[in-house]
């Protein structure tokens, strides 16, 4: 296959930091935003409104949203779970959110404390808010290969939740597999069934590191012409309902690999590397 460029998605700001069992200080927070937006990645998810009481890691996104320096040409999404959300971060300005959505229903559940159904539901109504604004909106499906609470999922329970939010107009899906079980042959059914209802070009790949297979399962994207991908810088990162689940691929890992392949992403290694020494020096 030929893939000439990609682009990523670092998540480090808000996947990552929404697991840290000590909440990093908003200034350190914004440094290391503000350092990733000078390595050349395009876009920086940065933060999340959620219910604070659920996820306090990211109770202060309206200061860390309202105190980074924007650059011209990078986008900078917030993960929005209702209505509420998309309120406060209409508020300060945001321009692109990001919805998630479940393949399984235990966690759905725990997730968000609703079913796959009611999820989309919220979803619909938050969206509905978001397009007149012309707000930019990127889905998730999270549990694309295993769910810690139900096991096994099936690509089918995939396509349709994938289905659903690529109508109600999200841009792009990016397939989360939240706790890192994914391995070749999973991952590739899972595409494999997505591609009878859409194309690559809406499709990104959302890997967790858990078992150490998310430069192969990228590598097996790539090769069915998915074309962004998600990564956190360091590989911070978990999720809070999913115990065990370590970070996202290391943005620095997945740049030098697609640099090994003749792979263009923009991003500078070097930056990359400095940019998470902030964070690392917090510690
Ligand atoms: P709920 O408790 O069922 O919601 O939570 P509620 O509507 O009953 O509200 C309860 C209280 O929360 C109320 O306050 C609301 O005002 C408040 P009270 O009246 O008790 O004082 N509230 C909010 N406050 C601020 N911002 C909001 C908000 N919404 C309600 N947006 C809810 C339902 C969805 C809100 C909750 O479950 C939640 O916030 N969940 C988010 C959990 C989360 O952030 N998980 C991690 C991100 S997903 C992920 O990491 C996966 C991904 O990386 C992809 C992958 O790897 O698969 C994306
Ligand atoms: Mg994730």
């Amino acid at each position: 296959h030929n893939t000439s460029s990609v682009r990523i998605v670092e998540v480090g700001p808000r996947d990552g930091l929404q697991n840290e069992s000590v909440t990093v200080p908003t200034n350190v927070k914004i440094k290391l935003i503000d350092k990733l937006s000078d390595t050349g990645l395009k876009t920086i998810e940065v933060t999340s409104f959620v219910s604070p009481k659920w996820v306090p890691q990211m109770g202060d996104n309206v200061d860390v949203y309202s105190g980074i320096t924007k650059r011209d040409g990078v986008s900078y999404p917030v993960l929005v779970p209702n209505a509420k959300g998309l309120e406060s971060a209409m508020q300060v300005g945001v321009k692109e959110i990001a919805v998630f959505a479940s393949a399984s229903e235990g966690f759905a559940r725990k997730n968000t404390n609703c079913s796959i159904e009611e999820g989309l539901d919220r979803i619909k109504d938050l969206v509905s808010i978001a397009k007149p604004e012309n707000l930019k909106i990127r889905g998730y499906v999270s549990c694309v290969v295993g769910c810690p609470y139900d096991g096994e999922i099936q690509p089918s329970a995939v396509t349709k939740v994938t289905e659903m939010l690529l109508s109600l107009g999200c841009y792009e899906i990016s397939l989360g597999d939240t706790i890192g079980v994914g391995t070749q042959n999973t991952i590739r059914n899972m595409i494999k069934d997505l591609l009878t209802i859409t194309t690559p070009q809406k499709l990104a790949i959302h890997c967790h590191d858990t078992y150490g297979q998310a430069l192969v399962n990228i590598c097996t994207s790539l090769e069915y012409g998915i074309k962004v991908i998600d990564s956190s810088v360091s590989g911070l990162g978990g999720c809070p309902y999913a115990k065990g689940a370590t970070g996202n691929v290391a943005t620095e890992d997945l740049v030098y690999m697609l640099q090994g392949m003749g792979v263009e992403t923009g991003v500078d290694l070097k930056k990359a590397y400095r940019s998470w020494e902030i964070h690392y020096r917090f510690y």
